[in-house]
């Protein structure tokens, strides 16, 4: 997730800089420029913050131009470095390109531009798109990226300016937001509508395969063949504020409702022909087919993602997966060597625990591969592997959109493990299949939201609660009871279902409410006699289930219901509705979700 701006009209460069400084949320990994300036183009660029671009831009900051694109980076193909942050030329310097997205199949492109003469400098996948558009390029600019965007598979919000064309900037979107707005003597475009309030609040919401050419005085779109579309602008009274969090009152709301989004660029690029394709681990191949046990670490949510990553990959091959929290691990005595592999989960990749028990285990000679959202950060550096979640910063300290798509990432390494170890079967495939559908059933259960709101605000004066699950479910069950804990601030507890008898159901009672996690699956019928149990303690009981499961409205006083899908990926679907009902919860009780007390985003000490 980048940020891009563009500018055309009366400005000056400051206005590019102030766009970006807007846009930083998105991608803070490194910033640049490209205008126009005597009929050249300037392109500055660096990593790091946008405060550092601007630094170098001070002399020029109110020098006027016609137009401009800039670009705050969220790296995901190549390190945040000055060569590979964004603008991206041609051969020629001629023209400039600023890329939100991924080009799936940015490596065969490359490959036959090289072929036919094309220099590459930057280990990035947008690099292609300035030398594609180069390549078609004869008068005509908007002709030029039609005919370019036509190659282009994955997500994109691309801004392309042009010396020969000192008035107008052109563009596309497929999958990555957009916005175009024009008043007050200028048009713009932009990944969100914060940048462009100052000029006007009416603002075209771009659509898939939407090409566009905007200029001081108007715009114009067309689809990919070229023919003429019509785009009206949406007014929009949001404040600046407001439009941060595109309209929702918190990070944490926004987050949640991103994670269709961010699961499909998780998944983007990852699975061909039916099979998993991670390239960043050809190295581990052999290892990953023949170790008899796969080692985790990680703390919090993450630990959770990891204990789902356990039950999904045990269940279908005979890897054993051995799931420790990190600030256990750190202080045990390593019993492995240079035939393990460390799978180290960490959001952020620089929580302290974390990163000891990797140089624990390196020091020993394992191999670590790190699960991060984070290019750049320590776990990535220190880590001989790296899987990147590709989630956009998460801004909310509660971990929403990293889970989900932690989840979905663990789960894509587990099938290629099963294809290395020979353990494929009809299974796989099916599953190869769920995951591909996974944003829209996730969209589905988002839908529900209101629902789950009306459920969660009927719970929010209780003290206590206790979630269950048995299975896939259980690491559920453990990690709605730490959102709930964690932002609302009521107690919550977590327990395999099966557990209840031996201890926890002492607790229990009318003021004592339990959330089960039950989907239709395998272990339904053991959870049915649980909750029942549960019942005859007099306790509230709020079912989280599938659709399929007809006879829970019987026992539940609340039910909760994501569509019934492949029973490995529950985990998943079910995420936003626990973190839905805790942020419901939190928020009713005048709680900033956003800034739990006494937590920070990264627990950079032990
Ligand atoms: C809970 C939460 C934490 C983190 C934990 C690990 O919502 O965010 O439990 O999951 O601090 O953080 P990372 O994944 O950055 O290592």
């Amino acid at each position: 997730m980048c940020g891009i701006v563009g500018l055309v009209g009366e400005i000056v460069v400051s206005d590019l800089i102030e766009g970006l400084e807007k846009l930083e949320y998105r991608g803070y990994d490194s910033a640049g420029v490209a205008f126009l300036r005597d009929s050249s183009l300037c392109v500055e660029k660096n990593k790091g913050r946008v405060a550092s671009l601007k630094e170098k831009l001070s002399e020029l900051l109110n020098e006027r131009i016609t137009l401009g694109i800039a670009h705050t980076r969220w790296a995901t193909h190549g390190e945040p470095n000055d060569i590979n942050a964004h603008p991206h030329t041609d051969c020629q310097s001629k023209l400039c390109v600023v890329h939100n997205g991924i080009i799936e199949n940015f490596k065969e492109l490359k490959k036959r531009l090289e072929e036919v003469g094309h220099r590459f400098v930057s280990d990035t996948d947008t690099e292609v798109i300035p030398h594609l558009i180069e390549e078609y390029y004869t008068t005509d600019l908007v002709e030029a990226v039609r005919k370019a965007v036509k190659l282009l598979e994955g997500s994109f919000a691309i801004a392309v300016i042009h010396v020969d064309h000192p008035d107008i900037i052109v563009g596309t979107r497929k999958g990555s937001p957009l916005i175009l707005t024009v008043g007050n003597g200028v048009a713009g475009i932009a990944s969100d509508v914060t940048p462009l309030l100052k000029y006007s609040k009416d603002m075209v919401f771009l659509e898939d395969g939407d090409i566009f050419c905007v200029s001081k005085g108007g715009f114009e779109v067309f689809d990919v063949v070229g023919r003429k579309k019509e785009r009206k602008p949406t007014h929009i009274d949001w404040t600046y504020e407001t439009a941060q969090k595109s309209g929702y009152k918190h990070y944490m709301l926004k987050e949640i409702f991103e994670e269709p989004s961010c699961v499909a660029a998780t998944l983007s690029g990852r699975i061909k022909s039916a099979k998993v394709h991670l390239p960043e681990i050809e190295e581990l191949q052999d290892l990953l087919a023949s170790s008899k046990t796969l080692k985790v670490v990680a703390c919090g949510t993450s630990s959770y993602a990891a204990l789902s990553f356990k039950y999904f990959l045990e269940n279908l091959s005979d890897v054993c997966v051995d799931v420790e929290v990190s600030s256990e691990f750190r202080y045990k005595r390593p019993n492995f060597d240079e035939n393990t592999v460390l799978v180290a989960v960490s959001q952020s990749g620089e929580t302290a625990d974390t990163l000891e028990s990797v140089r624990l285990a390196k020091s020993k000679g394992a191999k670590v591969l790190a699960i991060t959202n984070v290019v750049g950060s320590t776990l990535m550096r220190e880590s001989d592997h790296t899987l990147l979640l590709n989630a956009g910063p998460e801004i909310s300290v509660a971990a929403t959109k990293s889970y989900v798509t932690q989840l979905v990432l663990l789960y894509l390494l587990g099938l290629k493990i099963v294809e290395l170890r020979d353990q494929w079967n009809e299974r796989c495939t099916k599953l190869i299949d769920s995951l591909l559908r996974l944003p829209e059933v996730l969209d589905a259960t988002l839908s529900r939201a209101e629902h789950i709101k009306e459920v969660a605000l009927k719970y929010k004066d209780f003290q206590h609660f206790m979630y269950i699950g048995r299975g896939l479910g259980y690491p559920t069950a453990l990690e709605g009871a730490l959102k709930l804990k964690e932002i609302s601030y009521i107690h919550a507890t977590a327990y395999p279902a099966g557990e209840l008898k031996h201890g926890p159901i002492a607790l229990l009672g009318p003021e004592f409410p339990v959330f089960a996690i039950a989907p239709f699956d395998a272990l339904y019928a053991k959870m049915k006699n649980n909750m029942i149990e549960c019942k005859a303690r007099k306790t509230k009981l709020v079912v989280l289930t599938s659709d399929d499961c007809e006879d829970v409205r019987e026992i539940a006083d609340d039910v909760l219901s994501v569509n019934s899908f492949s029973e490995q990926l529950y985990p998943v679907l079910m995420a936003p509705v626990i973190q839905l009902f805790a942020y419901y919860i939190a928020d009713a009780l005048g709680h900033d979700p956003d800034k739990p007390k006494n937590l920070a985003k990264s627990v950079t000490v032990e």
